[in-house]
């Protein structure tokens, strides 16, 4: 990155002011001076808040992956650009160079052009933390198809609708995966969805695991033979600034997960400029970002971000507590990372284990360590802060959405000084407000409100996929004029905002969004259920946990409740995955209901909580005696 570089607070905070000012100049200056582009832009920004119509750098014509490869080739073809850490430690890490990087995703390129892969046609990529979904995406991304990556521990079920939802024409996979101690049977996880996804012309396999599969003829190849056949060098299409660059689905507190669309010139412009500051990444640094590619952490902090800027990153295939508590600890040593990015609910399942489990490495190369996926509590920093950190390392607390594209608020490492649970400041370009529920702007510190964001920025998402008008209604209809994050916040007496967790229905569990609404359809498949609600109560290790309550039809009839439950998370598990199953369920015998017929979650949720008494105004409720019944029962 050429120029707004942000060393000191002081030039935080002119080169904030300026990109407020001037956000055309801003972000039109940083696009011309750290890219390539076949052709510039007529204008930098176009947009209305209202219709959620945006076009960044209109009418540039640009590929992206000639900006995260071939352009590095010239200075830093023999650099590492990914470093594959295998779920076993055993087995040998992988380091790729950008020159390797260049062949391998130019050779999947031909073989995605030779299945019939055309430009604006969706991939569906379902892999595990391996090389190959890197090379998946952009390989894609060279050919101008858009990818849609799906999280390799989603049920079939989730992968079908996902596949069905964008009309997929080609699924990657794997024979199977590691995670942990478990081999993961993914090549038959994508059979079964596919029984239901009939847009699915072709399956292409990896091999990771040499499971027996099935391979259906006429329908699935092994990827490696079509590889070692197609050329090494690939011509980058021309794609406009504002062709999809990928879908990415997210839940949404209602009805089917809503596909994100990100666009190609500005995400690009985003992820590079914020990776490079926000972890102060410098030439020969060694980035790690643990979340999985499923998620969009994964595409803009693993990928994309550091690519654009040629850096080093690290792809761990694991878990954190395999084959011991040691193991991120571990990797940080082996490969000398100096940037580590990862989640609060990781931070907390490692500090409930005994402190020799890191205590025993040598972190002494790390820089920056990061945050990012929910709020993080005081005693989780504090403990990242001191013992990954070792009291050294800026902890960068970074608040974003799939939405956003990349990270909006969040300190700048030597910059911004911390303060545990903010994410603090808004990064340049990005115009926060907090508003009340009559609309008003929230203008005093220290009061919770909606957050907003005022202004639109390069990585804002273009749409959901075939369905702007849910767009609309979900993110720029409740405040008028701005975009709803679906968070509620904080701003301190010198600017710094707290997050303080979603307002709506999505309950981040483990940090993966979850809507209660797909969670209870599953639940109300099972043939004993009549309704059900499900919230969130707060858990020590995953942030939330999940509290169903569950109505049975003709109560008596249904005695066995441990096999009922076990069947009801089976059933969850089918729908959405693993990520979903309950922590607790009641069975109740009605849900507190308003006139209206809604159910009235704020209780629930005091229930979840534990809360035995203090239910505020129940007087709207058709059926208020059921609150005492559902309380006393509570678990
Ligand atoms: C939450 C992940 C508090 C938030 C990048 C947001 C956070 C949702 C933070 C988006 C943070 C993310 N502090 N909460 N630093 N970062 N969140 O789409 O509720 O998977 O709306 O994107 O995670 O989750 P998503």
């Amino acid at each position: 990155m050429n120029n707004y570089s942000i060393n000191s607070l002081e030039q935080y905070f002119k080169i904030y002011r300026k990109s407020i000012r001037k956000p055309k100049k801003f972000w039109g200056e940083i696009a011309e001076n750290n890219f390539t582009w076949y052709q510039k832009w007529d204008k930098v920004v176009e947009f209305d808040m209202q219709k959620a119509e945006f076009e960044w750098y209109k009418n540039a014509k640009l590929n992206i992956t000639k900006n995260c490869i071939d352009r590095h080739l010239a200075n830093k073809g023999d650099k590492t650009a990914i470093i594959f850490e295998p779920n076993n430690p055993e087995e040998p890490s992988k380091y790729i160079t950008y020159n390797e990087l260049y062949k391998e995703v130019s050779a999947l390129s031909n073989v995605l052009r030779d299945q019939g892969v055309k430009k604006g046609d969706r991939v569906c990529i379902y892999l595990p933390m391996i090389p190959e979904l890197a090379y998946g995406m952009l390989a894609c991304a060279r050919i101008g198809a858009i990818h849609s990556v799906v999280f390799a521990g989603f049920s079939s079920n989730a992968l079908s609708t996902r596949i069905n939802d964008s009309e997929c024409k080609l699924v990657i996979t794997s024979d199977g995966g590691y995670r942990g101690a478990k081999t993961i049977n993914l090549k038959g996880i994508v059979d079964e969805a596919l029984t239901k996804s009939p847009s699915v012309e072709r399956v292409l396999v990896v091999k990771r695991t040499d499971a027996e599969i099935d391979m259906q003829s006429g329908r699935d190849l092994w990827l490696q033979p079509l590889i070692d056949e197609s050329e090494t060098t690939s011509k980058a299409e021309i794609i406009d600034a504002e062709d999809p660059l990928f879908i990415l689905y997210t839940s949404g507190s209602t009805g089917k997960p809503k596909g994100m669309v990100h666009t190609t010139a500005g995400y690009m412009v985003f992820t590079a400029y914020t990776f490079k500051n926000v972890f102060n990444y410098n030439t020969d640094d060694v980035f790690w970002c643990t979340a999985d590619i499923g998620w969009v952490t994964g595409h803009s902090y693993t990928i994309y971000g550091p690519l654009l800027n040629g850096a080093t990153t690290l792809m761990f295939e694991g878990t954190p507590s395999y084959p011991t508590y040691s193991r991120f600890w571990e990797v940080i040593q082996k490969h000398k990372v100096n940037q580590f990015y990862t989640a609060p609910t990781a931070i907390r399942s490692l500090a409930k284990e005994r402190i020799e489990f890191v205590q025993n490495f040598k972190l002494d190369t790390l820089k920056v360590i990061g945050s990012v996926g929910e709020p993080i509590n005081e005693e989780a920093w504090h403990w990242y802060n001191d013992h990954v950190g070792n009291k050294k390392c800026p902890l960068v607390d970074t608040w974003w959405q799939t939405e956003t594209g990349g990270i909006v608020i969040s300190a700048i490492p030597f910059v911004t000084p911390t303060k545990p649970t903010y994410a603090s400041l808004p990064f340049p370009g990005i115009k926060p407000v907090l508003m009340d529920e009559l609309r008003n702007e929230i203008e005093v510190n220290q009061k919770i409100g909606n957050l907003c964001i005022e202004y639109p920025w390069p990585g804002i998402a273009r749409t959901i996929w075939r369905d702007h008008q849910r767009y609309i209604d979900t993110y720029f209809t409740k405040f008028p004029g701005k975009y709803f994050s679906g968070d509620g916040a904080l701003r301190d007496e010198v600017g710094y905002y707290r997050i303080t967790g979603r307002v709506d229905d999505v309950i981040i569990v483990s940090g993966h969004n979850l809507g209660t609404a797909p969670i209870e359809d599953a639940i109300n498949e099972h043939q004993a259920v009549a309704e059900s609600a499900v919230v969130g109560f707060p858990h020590d290790i995953k942030g939330n946990a999940l509290y169903g309550f569950v109505v049975l039809k003709e109560v008596g009839l249904w005695r066995d409740r441990n096999n009922l439950i076990k069947e009801i998370n089976q059933l969850i598990s089918d729908q959405i995955g693993p990520i979903a199953k309950l922590a607790k369920i009641q069975f109740v015998t009605g849900l507190p209901k308003t006139r209206s017929g809604k159910i009235m979650r704020r209780i629930l949720r005091k229930i979840a909580e534990g809360e035995k008494s203090e239910f505020g105004d129940i007087t709207t409720l058709v059926n208020p005696e059921i609150v005492e019944e559902i309380s006393r029962e509570s678990l």
